[in-house]
């Protein structure tokens, strides 16, 4: 990949944006040299109700860590994105909500929601939430399509300082049920029914199953959004409509404390089960809002679209919290990229008149292959800024992004974060950064990338270094913890690398000084920009009677970015079958959802594995790629023979 290919931001951007280059540098030089200071003043960026006086009281010592901003501030975080806006743009949109069907009757078409309505919507909704005894630091799930009742719900929980974990409409029952029992949640907030792409996901159902044996202490809040039968249990479950009535649309904000938690949100990890991330409500908004206005260039009265969904982090920072709090006009989209048809992301921005549209590279591959015309049809002038996530971006993809949709004028934005960062940690500044087709550039104020040589954790000082990426200093939207679990977090994020934070990343820095993450070093992979761990998968395998062992592994896939391969070895008496393929594929969603449905599954007879038996992934990494030459040292295994019967049966799609 050639290093040199810069592309620079025009003179007119760089006049007119949030920050040119010196401004950049400027800002990101004092952020580093006196945190302090620049945290003191960018924290004003939010409305406190007691101000703050402590800025940062952060420490990674092992066994010591604490991660605290603004700690002796308060503020309710719902005030930020509604209330202070109400003076200046009451009647401005807030939301924009585009329904899966285009042309639905019942739902209305497009919704423009004010600053107004949102605020009586959310304020009834919190009342509802009262009435079925939900207060501060409860735990509330939401289980919702992307209709705007999600982010009410989001809102009301932060309004009563209530903490939301959303779980992904996508998810099983058996997921859904995990994470309401991990947080104690006191209620689920779910639909009828979801659509997508033209299809109806029963949601409700979906809860019932996951409460079979704890509906007595979960009450389910219903909102009717297809209208579908459904099985109501009148001892449990509430309407929102219906309760709606009960209240009025007055409800005072709480005066929440900067650290109180916001929201859990669970992501999948190298071991075991997914863990509940902590973001807080001072420091997550300051870096949702800070980073939502800088990396997008974001002005007042654009139209901002992330087409994310809420229940990633993505959505919670860059659809609901970021946007919210800087006053935008914000999008938010139920559909999916190909219903009606491969233009309908298109057919929206120009609908919709959308000046920054931030994807996943996943999508942008999967509509290159429908062919330029989708693109061509629509009129794309307002589009101003375009972002990506999730994944690396291949130079093809990033280029045709760049010419096709861009027009070749608009920036773009590849921005490398994570669930535990709150919000961008790498991204180019629209008009500061020049970029380079593939890389995520530079950091982001305040944060510190470091490159560590991965044996000896030693940092490499030189410009140009390769190993795993590091982050040196806290900055004010990091995670604080593991819901439940403080050494967890202490253990996955600060111990491999001591006075680190360690995310999981491997990267290369270039002579220029950019970033180029080269993907995860541990059992995580990121299929479609959804991120999990191969052992979540393999639990789920292993739990059917049919299967004695499974190992999971990630390999290229030319649309996805990754693919699910797995291999399988059965229970004595049990024979390989494509019968018992198809019902294992069926047991996998089953037990997480569509997205964990193996791409490969391989029959194993055996598995490598050391002598002391621990398996050799790497090995298996290499077969589900294709690229035996490169197996390296397989003497130290128990059984070399069973490599040879793998790469012969290697499932080749
Ligand atoms: C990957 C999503 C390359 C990375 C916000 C990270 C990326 C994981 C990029 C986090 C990018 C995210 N370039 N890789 N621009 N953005 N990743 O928690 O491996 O769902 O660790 O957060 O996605 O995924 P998560």
């Amino acid at each position: 990949m050639p290093d040199d290919q810069f592309r620079h931001p025009s003179e007119a951007l760089a006049r007119e944006a949030h920050a040119d280059r010196e401004t950049y540098e400027a800002m990101y030089k004092a952020s580093v040299e006196d945190p302090e200071a620049f945290w003191r003043e960018h924290g004003e960026r939010v409305d406190w109700i007691k101000p703050f006086t402590q800025v940062k009281n952060t420490s990674f010592a092992p066994g010591n860590v604490s991660i605290k901003w603004f700690e002796d501030g308060t503020l309710n975080v719902a005030a930020n994105c509604i209330d202070r806006h109400l003076k200046e743009r009451g009647d401005q949109t807030a939301i924009i909500w585009e329904p899966d069907d285009p042309d639905s009757v019942e739902g209305g078409g497009a919704q423009h929601i004010t600053y107004q309505q949102l605020h009586a919507h959310v304020c009834k909704f919190a009342n509802v939430l009262k009435n079925l005894g939900i207060g501060r630091g409860d735990r509330v799930v939401i289980y919702l399509p992307m209709i705007p009742e999600a982010a009410y719900a989001m809102l009301a929980c932060a309004r009563i300082g209530a903490i939301h974990s959303i779980v992904f409409a996508g998810f099983s029952a058996d997921a859904l049920g995990a994470r309401i029992n991990a947080c104690d949640a006191k209620l689920v907030i779910t639909a009828d029914g979801a659509p997508r792409g033209g299809r109806v996901t029963n949601l409700k159902d979906n809860v019932n199953q996951a409460l079979t044996h704890d509906y007595d202490v979960v009450k389910c809040l219903v909102v009717k959004r297809t209208g579908q039968q459904i099985a109501f249990r009148e001892e449990c479950d509430y309407w929102l409509h219906e309760e709606q009535e009960k209240v009025s649309d007055v409800c005072e904000p709480e005066e929440m404390g900067a650290e109180d938690p916001l929201f859990i949100l669970y992501t999948s990890g190298s071991t075991g089960q997914p863990k509940g991330v902590v973001h807080t409500s001072g420091g997550y908004l300051v870096f949702a809002a800070m980073t939502h206005q800088y990396t997008f260039d974001y002005r007042a009265g654009e139209v901002f679209w992330c087409t994310a969904d809420v229940g990633w982090v993505t959505g919670h920072s860059y659809i609901v919290y970021g946007p919210l709090a800087n006053g935008a006009t914000t999008l938010m989209f139920e559909g999916v990229p190909t219903y009606p048809d491969a233009g309908r992301f298109w057919d929206v921005c120009e609908k919709h008149k959308v000046n920054q549209f931030y994807t996943a590279p996943t999508a942008i591959r999967a509509l290159m292959g429908k062919g330029d015309e989708y693109v061509q049809k629509h009129d794309l002038s307002s589009l101003r800024i375009l972002g990506t996530v999730g994944e690396p971006i291949n130079p093809e993809a990033w280029n045709w992004y760049d010419r096709v949709v861009g027009g070749g004028r608009c920036p773009i934005v590849d921005t490398w974060w994570q669930t535990e960062t709150g919000g961008h940690l790498l991204t180019p500044l629209p008009g500061a950064t020049p970029t380079k087709p593939g890389s995520a550039t530079l950091p982001f104020f305040g944060v510190q990338p470091v490159v560590l040589e991965p044996q000896s954790g030693e940092a490499i000082e030189t410009t140009e270094a390769e190993g795993v990426l590091c982050i040196a200093d806290s900055w004010p939207g990091q995670m604080r913890t593991v819901w439940g679990d403080h050494e967890r977090f202490e253990k996955t994020y600060f111990s491999d690398y001591k006075n680190y934070y360690f995310t999981g990343d491997g990267c290369r820095r270039d002579a220029d000084g950019y970033y180029w993450i080269t993907g995860r070093v541990d059992d995580v992979i990121n299929v479609s920009g959804h991120r999990m761990g191969t052992a979540e998968v393999e639990s789920a395998l292993v739990a059917h009677d049919a299967v004695a062992e499974a190992a999971v592994v990630g390999y290229p896939h030319p649309v996805k970015g990754q693919g699910i391969y797995a291999y399988v070895t059965l229970m004595g008496g049990r024979e390989p079958s494509d019968e018992l393929r198809k019902e294992l594929e069926t047991w996998v969603r089953k037990e997480i959802g569509p997205i964990a449905k193996p791409d490969c599954l391989q029959w194993a007879p055996g598995l490598p594995k050391t002598r002391s038996g621990k398996i050799m992934r790497r090995i298996l990494r290499k077969i589900a790629e294709n690229d035996h030459g490169a197996l390296g040292d397989i003497s130290t295994l128990a059984d070399p023979s069973v490599v040879d019967d793998l790469i012969e049966n290697r499932v080749n799609r």
